[in-house]
């Protein structure tokens, strides 16, 4: 991907995490998302009393795209960390990893996890979910 295209996704990230709702973790995190033509979806983590209603990121990210007619995404970025403190690597969780198997080509979707737009690693969605269950393995043989 673009050098140009990355910082964007970092900025937008950086940008999405001051929303994030984390009266219980104080832990923000914020996500951007590309879709292949191009838009790019934001998402931030959404605590809650009963903690396990919790959405994170990553799936606030997926779930405002596919709602609005998504289905194909290119990468997303992740920047996370306490609140008040700088951002660190932060990688996505199990769940989320799962839900970007729905929607992804693991060989090609690309994951980026940002620290601030000149510190950021990125993966493939194949490393961080290896052998992952997907669409593909309910076909009919
Ligand atoms: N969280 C995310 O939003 N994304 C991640 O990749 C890891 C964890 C959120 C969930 C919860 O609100 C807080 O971070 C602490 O786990």
């Amino acid at each position: 991907m673009e050098e140009a295209k990355i910082q964007e996704l970092i900025r937008a990230a950086i940008r999405q995490r001051e929303a994030a709702y984390t009266p219980y973790s104080h832990f923000r995190v914020g996500a951007a998302l590309l879709a292949e033509d191009g838009r790019i979806y934001t998402g931030c983590n959404i605590e809650n009393a009963a903690y396990t209603p919790t959405n994170c990121a990553e799936r606030t990210a997926f779930f405002k795209a596919v709602s609005e007619g998504e289905r194909t995404f290119c990468a997303i970025c992740i920047v996370g960390g306490p609140e008040g403190g700088p951002a660190d690597y932060t990688p996505p969780c199990g769940v989320c990893r799962q839900v970007m198997m729905e929607f992804c080509d693991p060989e090609k979707f690309q994951i980026i996890l940002a620290r601030s737009t000149d510190e950021y690693r990125t993966y493939r969605l194949k490393d961080l979910l290896p052998q992952g269950f997907g669409p593909g393995n309910l076909e009919q043989q």
